[in-house]
């Protein structure tokens, strides 16, 4: 059966980021090497989209220990528990769809987002995508740590799988579910191109899992 979204990650709080680190393939190396292509000026600030419980941020505060965060997630068990790991961070969590929260404009210096947005069509994504390139400053950049659909067919595969669910279920088409439909990285990159990024880079892939720069 498919779960929303939000349930779907509550009900997995517990033993989450031991589950991350040791089931998900290449995690123990794509966390440090995400933080570390993010913005090491001191006080920056910087925006995660599906924050979770900050596996990256772990990472990150260890290298820029006065960065400011706004994170967004739509599990407030998620944002709770990472609230009690950074207590003495400067930290702003909004618990809400990054499709729904309104960004500041031109206030990040970077952005980042890890092991969220597979689930999501290039139609969705690219008006979130033009919302963030709103919100990062001139000279700032989106770093994406994703799972990815090795071809077009691996992709409707996946797309085709969860309209069947939904309909077998009577789930609306726009209802978020939790099923992982990932964009192939061609995709994803016309998204962003689409949404108004000026260039798009691969910076490093392991297997399936590749993290995509997006300058604005
Ligand atoms: C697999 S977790 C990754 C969390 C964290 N980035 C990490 O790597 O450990 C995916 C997260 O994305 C969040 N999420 C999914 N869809 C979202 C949406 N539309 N808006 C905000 N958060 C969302 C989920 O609640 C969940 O916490």
């Amino acid at each position: 059966m498919l779960e929303k979204m939000s349930d779907f990650f509550e009900a997995r709080l517990d033993g989450y980021d031991e589950h991350m680190l040791t089931n998900i393939e290449s995690a123990k190396e794509f966390y440090p090497f995400t933080a570390k292509q993010l913005p090491t000026t001191a006080n920056c600030h910087i925006l995660d989209l599906g924050c979770g419980t900050g596996l990256e941020l772990e990472e990150y505060y260890l290298l820029n220990p006065s960065a400011r965060v706004t994170g967004i997630d739509l599990s407030q068990g998620m944002l709770s528990a990472l609230k009690k790991k950074f207590a003495d961070k400067d930290i702003t969590l909004i618990c809400d769809s990054y499709f729904d929260a309104p960004f500041d404009v031109s206030l990040f210096d970077g952005a980042v987002s890890v092991e969220s947005l597979h689930h999501f069509t290039k139609e969705e994504k690219v008006p979130l995508y033009a919302k963030l390139h709103r919100a990062l400053k001139d000279g700032g950049y989106f770093l994406l740590t994703d799972y990815f659909s090795l071809s077009n067919e691996e992709e409707q595969m996946h797309r085709q799988n969860l309209i069947a669910l939904k309909a077998e279920q009577g789930i609306a088409d726009d209802a978020f579910y939790h099923y992982d439909t990932p964009l192939t990285v061609k995709h994803e990159t016309e998204a962003l191109l689409e949404a108004g990024f000026s260039s798009v880079e691969v910076l490093e892939n392991w297997g399936a899992t590749y993290i995509i720069k997006a300058a604005k």
